[in-house]
Formats: C-alpha cells, sequence, structure tokens
C-alpha cells in the first residue's frame, strides 16, 4: 500500500480512496474482462482499432497500480478463442496491438519486478507473436513480484478440456490409465493458472453482466464487480473503487459470517422450529 501511496498526489482523490482501503483485505489474485474499447470508439465516432489502442494505457495503470499493492496475481483477458470470429483486420489490429505492447512494456515489467505469463492455446498463435511472448516472459521470469498473466487465445472451456487431456497423457505415459480417477486438485493443478491462487475479484468493464469464457474454474467463488466504465476510462480512481466495493462484501464461501452474532434470546433455535415431516 505504502508503495502507491508514494506514488500519489496527498489529498488527491486518488489517494484518499487508496488510504481508505484496508491493505490486509486486499485480493491476492484480480480477474479483469476488460470490454468496451468498439463501444468507446463508436460514441467517439472513431474506428473500434482506435479503442484498442486507447485500451493500452489502462492495462499499464492496472499491471502497476497491483503490482505496488502487492496483489499476488492479475490475469487481463485480452483475447478470447471466440474473437477469432471478429473480422480479419480487426483481429489483425488486436495481434499488432499485443506486439506492440509487449515491445515496450517490458522494461516497466521489469521496473516493477513483474513476472509476465501468457494463458491459453498458445500453440496457435503465429510464430512472430509467440517469439516475442517467449521473449518477454524469459525476460521477466527471474522477477519476484506481480505475475501478470495474459490470457491470449484463451477459453475457460478449452482450459479445462485441456487439463483433463493434459491428466490423461500423463497417466497414459505411466502406465496408470486403467486406474484413473481425477479430483478437484489434480484438475486445478493441470490449469493455465495451477499454483497461483483462485481470484478473489473479478472484473468487468462497460456494463455486460456475463462471464464470457473467462477463467470458469476458478472463479467459482470470486467476487463479481461489473462496471459501466468501457476500459479506455477506466483509471486508477476505477480500479480503487473496484477493490473497495470489494473489501465491502462478506465473503461465506458457502457457510456464514466469521463471528455469528448468537441468536437474540426470542429467536427460536432450529430445534424448536418444527419441520415439514415429507
Ligand atoms: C474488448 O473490447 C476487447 C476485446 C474483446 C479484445 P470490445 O472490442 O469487445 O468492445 P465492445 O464490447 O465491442 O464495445
Ligand atoms: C470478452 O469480451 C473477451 C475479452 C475481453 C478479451 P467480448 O466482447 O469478446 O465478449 P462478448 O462477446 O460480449 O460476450
Ligand atoms: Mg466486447
Amino acid at each position: 500500500m505504502q508503495a502507491l501511496l508514494q506514488t500519489l498526489k496527498p489529498g488527491s482523490p486518488e489517494w484518499v480512496l487508496a488510504r481508505s482501503l484496508d491493505p490486509a483485505r486486499l485480493p491476492s489474485h484480480i480477474g479483469v474482462i476488460m470490454d468496451g474499447n468498439g463501444r468507446w470508439a463508436n460514441s467517439r465516432s472513431l474506428p473500434r482499432a482506435a479503442g484498442h489502442k486507447a485500451g493500452v494505457e489502462p492495462v499499464r495503470m492496472t499491471v502497476e497500480t497491483c503490482a505496488r499493492l502487492n496483489v499476488h496475481s492479475l490475469t487481463l483477458y485480452a483475447f478470447s478463442v471466440e474473437n477469432w470470429k471478429r473480422p480479419r483486420t480487426e483481429v489483425e489490429t488486436l495481434w499488432r496491438l499485443l506486439r506492440y505492447y509487449l515491445r515496450k512494456e517490458v522494461a516497466h515489467l521489469m521496473q516493477n519486478n513483474i513476472r509476465l505469463r501468457a494463458i491459453g492455446r498458445l500453440d496457435e498463435l503465429s510464430s512472430e507473436i509467440r517469439k516475442e511472448l517467449d521473449a518477454a516472459i524469459a525476460t521477466t521470469a527471474g522477477n519476484s513480484g506481480l505475475i501478470l498473466n495474459l490470457a491470449i487465445n484463451y477459453g475457460g472451456r478449452t482450459e479445462i478440456v485441456d487439463a483433463v487431456n493434459r491428466i490423461i497423457d500423463e497417466a497414459r505415459r505411466a502406465g496408470r490409465l486403467d486406474d484413473l480417477k481425477v479430483d478437484e486438485d489434480s484438475l486445478g493443478n493441470h490449469l493455465y493458472t495451477a499454483g497461483q491462487p483462485e481470484p478473489d475479484l473479478l472484473i468487468r468493464t462497460s456494463g455486460e453482466m456475463r462471464i464470457s469464457n473467462f477463467l470458469l474454474w476458478q472463479i467459482a467463488y470470486a467476487e463479481l464487480y461489473v462496471t459501466e466504465t468501457y476500459w479506455p476510462d477506466f483509471n486508477r480512481i476505477a480500479l480503487l473503487e473496484a477493490l473497495k466495493a470489494y473489501q465491502k462484501r462478506d465473503r461465506r464461501f458457502g457457510g456464514i459470517r466469521q463471528a455469528p452474532v448468537p441468536p437474540a434470546a426470542d429467536e427460536p433455535v432450529l430445534e424448536a422450529v418444527s419441520l415439514p415431516t415429507r
């Protein structure tokens, strides 16, 4: 928290908001569905590509802020397996921007001690993108701070299918296919995000109330936060507001509050309630 506050102007709205957060209750892992670039551009009579370009700055801000807040992992949804359905020119713009980001941002990732990773069907990417991506991942691999997962050619269902197939392959190679059984731990350990905490907070911009095939397994108990703000307008205040909202949530994981209030003397306890006999 201190690392972030030092970079903010004392008394500014960002500083006030950051100071109001409890540093002990920040999410370990934040997932972001960066949505609304096209509508942002449309509302300004600009081509969709301009929206994607304007979406680079909020990526930089989000990455840097999470690093300064000591968040363990940040997963950004950059390109889904379904996004290939878009016009070829738009898809090409997105890949061009990714290469630009990788080339330009490695120094920034190094300065902020960030480890870059990529999740998704990476073997389907072009060799140029793959080379750039592998280089950036290798350069930042020795860092020890925030893990930045870029979800590229990512689908939550494909991730689960890939995990199951890896489990089967490993069992076959070990000659243990006949008595193969999977459980939640073994499946989780074969996901692209194996070893990282599950997202505590999932942010989606642009007001859409859907998951769009993002981290399906891992978000089982994530707190969902949807803002109307389009991704290119997502600034530090918007991110801090999401964290503030997260800290107001009562996470029960199917249980009850941490310190349950004892029933009042006149409140019926379960034994005293007559239950239906059928
Ligand atoms: C998110 O913005 C970027 C990607 C999906 C790659 P969109 O391009 O989906 O923007 P809208 O939803 O059309 O406004
Ligand atoms: C989700 O956004 C994918 C990314 C942000 C990369 P979409 O814009 O593709 O999702 P839908 O089509 O509105 O569900
Ligand atoms: Mg969209």
